[in-house]
């Protein structure tokens, strides 16, 4: 059945302007979208939900969007899952997750609702739908299934939302990101036997104001056998640890997630993606026990260029990442169905680099480039650029270290992104996705995965090399990334 907001998309999906759509990647159908929610493998199909709002490229009351996919490249749209249309969900069904249980789908979400009488002006309680096909939804008549009477003391009745639910030995938990009144951001466990019914186990993770002077968002938890690790977005984050160039910031955690007492034990924090654009992600666990991340490949506070000059969409999400544990820190690799839609193949092996030397050119591609250093202290890839648009990575080969820098027509999209490199040694590779407006680099093996959007004037995307003085491309692989994966 087509209710409003899927009748507007079927008549205002031909506005959206294709320009700097990506074509690889998900973005929404029309409007905008930002973070994923429900990730989960069902019936053979992976279903992705997204936080959408149809009805402008600009953030607003949020549905949950919905497409499918065999192969988690070719994405086809399904009608909107969730609408906020009932007195506990009205101003937004915001964030969640997804569980199977009896052949049926569950969807946990927040609902969020304008509420005048508190400090923030919102409420925001833990809701559940169910599907029985995986399209249709019918919400609880038990909804809120957590309501803010079950908020522990201490803990803000506003920001109270994106529950992660999951399920261990026959008992159901949910990791809901929260804020204590001091406005540290801070995760909690609550567990239930039927969905319905939830307790309050602890506040897993405490934070006394070091780790985001605001709500903690979007907690996931994924397991390699006994080996624990919680995800969640940070608001506000300032640390001398790593430099990432926003306060929001998505984290990892390795450790153990004691149910029974409901804390968190573990290591440091580090980010998942060192570039501009990365927040929200959510981890599935795929039939072969791969754990598949996705993301929104965008931002808070930052400008969309698609809303400004009325192209119709805004934000999309990240390829899917296959996460790699190694040692005490995760690898990225991007998903490998994407092999499947590569044509054109260029591939050079074994040339020397001693000026500003052209690789290739295109929208819409993957690059493979392995260099060898010879006598170099840096050097870099440009990527986009013109007098308006300028994406250039620089390895620095003495301090190991690297460095992407941003140029835009849009000035709040200008600056710099830095970390370092573990594993840097005289071979270096890197695997760049290119797709319009998206660019993301996978550098030696997935240690570290940088994601950016950016919004070029020109037709031509030319990708060039540059160093101080040598070095070698041992290998160079282009291929065009082609829609047209059959779903
Ligand atoms: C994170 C977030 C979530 C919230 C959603 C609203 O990006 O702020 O905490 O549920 O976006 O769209």
């Amino acid at each position: 059945m087509s209710r409003k907001a899927d009748q507007y998309i079927i008549e205002n999906k031909s506005k959206v302007v294709d320009k700097w759509r990506p074509r690889y990647h998900l973005s929404g159908e029309c409007g905008w979208i930002n973070d994923p929610n429900g990730f989960i493998r069902f019936k053979e199909m992976y279903h992705l939900f997204y936080q959408f709002h149809p009805y402008s490229s600009t953030w607003g009351p949020m549905h949950w969007g919905h497409a499918v996919s065999k192969d988690l490249v070719t994405w086809k749209y399904c009608d909107i899952a969730l609408h906020p249309d009932e007195n506990y969900d009205k101003d937004g069904c915001f964030s969640g997750s997804a569980i199977e249980k009896d052949d049926d789908l569950y969807l946990m979400y927040t609902g969020h609702v304008k509420h005048e009488e508190n400090s923030k002006g919102y409420l925001q309680t833990q809701c559940l739908a169910l599907s029985k096909d995986g399209l249709n939804f019918v919400k609880s008549n038990a909804n809120p299934v957590i309501g803010t009477k079950e908020i522990p003391c201490g803990y803000s009745l506003s920001d109270f939302r994106d529950p992660r639910i999951f399920c261990r030995k026959g008992i159901y938990y949910v990791l809901i990101g929260s804020q204590t009144e001091r406005d540290n951001g801070e995760l909690l466990l609550y567990k239930s036997f039927n969905m319905i019914e939830w307790e309050f186990v602890n506040t897993v993770l405490q934070n006394n104001g070091s780790i985001g002077k605001q709500a903690w968002e979007c907690p996931d938890i994924v397991s390699f056998d006994d080996i624990d690790i919680l995800f969640f977005s940070a608001q506000n984050y300032e640390t001398t640890s790593f430099v990432v160039p926003n306060s929001h910031v998505a984290l990892y955690c390795i450790g153990k997630l004691d149910l029974e007492k409901g804390i968190f034990k573990g290591g440091n924090l580090h980010p998942l993606d060192y570039g501009f654009d990365f927040y929200a992600p959510q981890v599935l666990t795929d039939i072969d026990n791969a754990k598949i991340m996705t993301a929104w490949l965008g931002m808070w506070n930052s400008p969309y260029p698609t809303s400004d000059l009325n192209h119709n969409w805004a934000g999309s999400m990240i390829l899917p990442r296959k996460l790699e544990l190694r040692g005490d820190r995760l690898h990225f690799h991007p998903i490998k169905t994407i092999e499947n839609y590569r044509s054109n193949e260029m591939c050079l092996d074994s040339f020397l680099i001693t000026k500003k030397q052209y690789l290739c050119n295109g929208h819409c591609f993957e690059l493979y480039v392995q260099v060898q250093n010879i006598d170099s202290k840096f050097f870099k890839i440009e990527l986009f650029s013109s007098n308006k648009s300028l994406l250039k990575l620089t390895c620095n080969l003495e301090a190991s270290t690297l460095e992407l820098e941003r140029n835009s027509f849009v000035e709040e999209l200008r600056g710099i992104c830095q970390t370092n490199l573990i594993s840097c040694s005289n071979l270096l590779d890197f695997r760049i996705f290119v797709d319009y407006s998206l660019f993301e680099v996978f550098i030696c093996d997935g240690e570290k995965v940088l994601s950016a959007r950016i919004y070029p004037e020109d037709v031509s995307i030319d990708v060039c090399l540059y160093c101080d003085t040598t070095i070698k491309v041992n290998k160079l692989q282009k291929w065009d990334l082609m829609k047209g994966g059959k779903i």
